[in-house]
């Protein structure tokens, strides 16, 4: 049984958090003076990211139409969102990073529009009222590039040799196309891009078709399922192609960089077992479509599980496939509502590649937390607890993926097998196309379990330094 006493203040402190979207935007609503209240704010309050994202309207749906010229690398875009007022709004804000804009209506009527920084400011001619859906539309272009994140990466539309290789965690989406760009939205996305003939887009979600003419190819793709914008992509390059439908009935489409193509082959043929054998772990693949993209792209550093078809810097191993497949799950169909709590992001995708290993003849994951467990109190593991990394900068820290896994495994063996993977599939599907937060999975950790698990969640996540010891509950 809980014990909602013996909850750790850091979790109550923390449930604040754990509201809709919609009621979480609206919490950090700062009304400035010359707001009086109805401008949308600048952010959606992140700690780390506190410009992510914009308040006072949610997106239902992104018409995204592009056409990138890879000699160039010049974008020209139209965005068309519609958006639900969820205030009064004389003004607000859409992420938008360099680029220029050449057309802003609201409700097909000019809106005035300035910018100010990574703040596309939107002056509408009539105020919206609250509750209201209307339709932004902005047509923009210029040579986007890549934002530098805080820990140094790059981070957006990241040109390549024969195209870009395009991924948005943590802020990179404003960099090629206009959004509410911070995960506590989720929408719908439409695609259709136009590259040169020869050179291939490919999105997220369904492939719809492709049509050629005056030298010009255009790929249509739709995402229907709800996504946060950081994982939206219109990765560009000279691909090999290969599609087809796996047993469950999910569409697959690969893209891979003809260069990557060798290294790739075997480890992409495995991704319909991957998902099958997730899925038997976590309940059913969340979504219509699946696939890889395989780039070349050897300034990126990362692969990014870009929803439906994660997005690979160059050739995968087994694991990076199982890692990105697991964010599928974790991260994409459940989705975090603040950066500070990636480890629902990566502990879960890394703990899945424990499983895997533990599962097809590698060591298990037991050995695999005693030889991190066994790390020196001084080692960089230990520099930060991963539920709390502290900033931007140590989000995609070896605290949060490594100690975020060690953290599932601290619960498992407290609550034994069998509990432990109905608290995952529970967690997948009760937050299926949402969010969840940290403090809902500890609650429903304990509701499944029937333990009080505040100390152990205490330990592992929030205290700074190597935990003592297993903490038992
Ligand atoms: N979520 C990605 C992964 O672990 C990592 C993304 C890193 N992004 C960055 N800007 N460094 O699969
Ligand atoms: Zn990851």
């Amino acid at each position: 049984m809980t014990q909602p006493a013996r909850r750790t203040a850091i979790l109550r402190r923390e449930a604040v958090i754990a509201t809709v979207p919609v009621a979480l935007a609206a919490l950090f609503v700062a009304a400035g003076p010359a707001s009086a209240g109805t401008a949308g704010t600048s952010g959606v309050g992140d700690p780390y990211f506190p410009l992510a994202g914009n308040g006072g309207y949610d997106v239902g749906h992104y018409d995204l139409t592009l056409r990138y010229d890879t000699g160039t690398g010049h974008l020209a875009g139209q965005a068309v969102l519609t958006a639900r007022a969820t205030q009064r709004l004389t003004r607000f804000d859409l992420d938008l990073n360099g680029l220029k804009v050449t057309g802003l209506t609201v409700d097909h009527v000019k809106a005035d529009h300035t910018r100010d920084g990574q703040e596309l400011v939107v002056t509408p001619r009539h105020a919206l009222r609250k509750g209201q859906t209307f339709r932004i539309a902005v047509t923009y272009e210029g040579k986007p590039g890549p934002v530098t994140d805080p820990d140094g990466s790059l981070d957006g539309w990241i040109p390549t040799d024969d195209g870009a290789f395009v991924a948005g965690e943590p802020q990179g989406a404003m960099t090629w196309f206009p959004a509410n760009s911070h995960p506590t939205d989720k929408a719908s996305y439409d695609f259709t891009i136009t590259v040169p003939k020869g050179r291939t887009a490919v999105a997220n979600g369904v492939f719809l078709g492709e049509d050629t003419a005056h030298g010009q190819t255009t790929f249509r793709w739709r995402q229907r399922e709800p996504m946060a914008a950081y994982l939206a992509t219109a990765t560009v390059g000279k691909f090999e192609v290969k599609k087809y439908t796996t047993r469950d009935g999910i569409q697959v489409y690969d893209a891979v960089d003809p260069r990557e193509a060798e290294a790739a082959a075997p480890v992409l043929k495995q991704l319909p077992s991957v998902l099958e054998w997730e899925s038997k772990l976590f309940g059913p693949y969340p979504f219509r479509a699946a696939g890889s993209i395989v780039d070349r792209a050897p300034n990126v550093g990362y692969a990014l599980e870009t929803q439906t078809r994660p997005v690979y810097d160059a050739a995968p191993g087994l694991s990076t496939l199982v890692h990105e497949s697991a964010h599928q799950w974790f991260g994409d169909s459940v989705t975090l509502t603040s950066w500070k709590e990636i480890w629902l992001n990566e502990g879960f995708a890394t703990y899945t590649e424990w499983l895997y290993g533990e599962q097809h003849g590698g060591e298990t994951a037991q050995q695999t937390f005693d030889a991190l467990y066994a790390r020196p109190a001084s080692d960089g593991l230990w520099a930060f607890p991963p539920g709390d990394p502290g900033s931007g900068a140590n989000i995609f820290g070896t605290p949060v993926y490594a100690r975020g896994a060690m953290t599932l495994h601290v619960l498992r063996k407290a609550v034994g097998d069998r509990v432990f993977f109905r608290i995952l599939r529970a967690w997948a599907a009760e937050h299926r196309d949402g969010h969840g937060t940290t403090p809902q999975f500890v609650r429903l950790a304990e509701r499944e379990s029937g333990k009080d698990l505040g100390d152990l969640f205490q330990t592992w996540l929030y205290t700074q330094g190597k935990p003592a010891g297993l903490s038992k509950p």
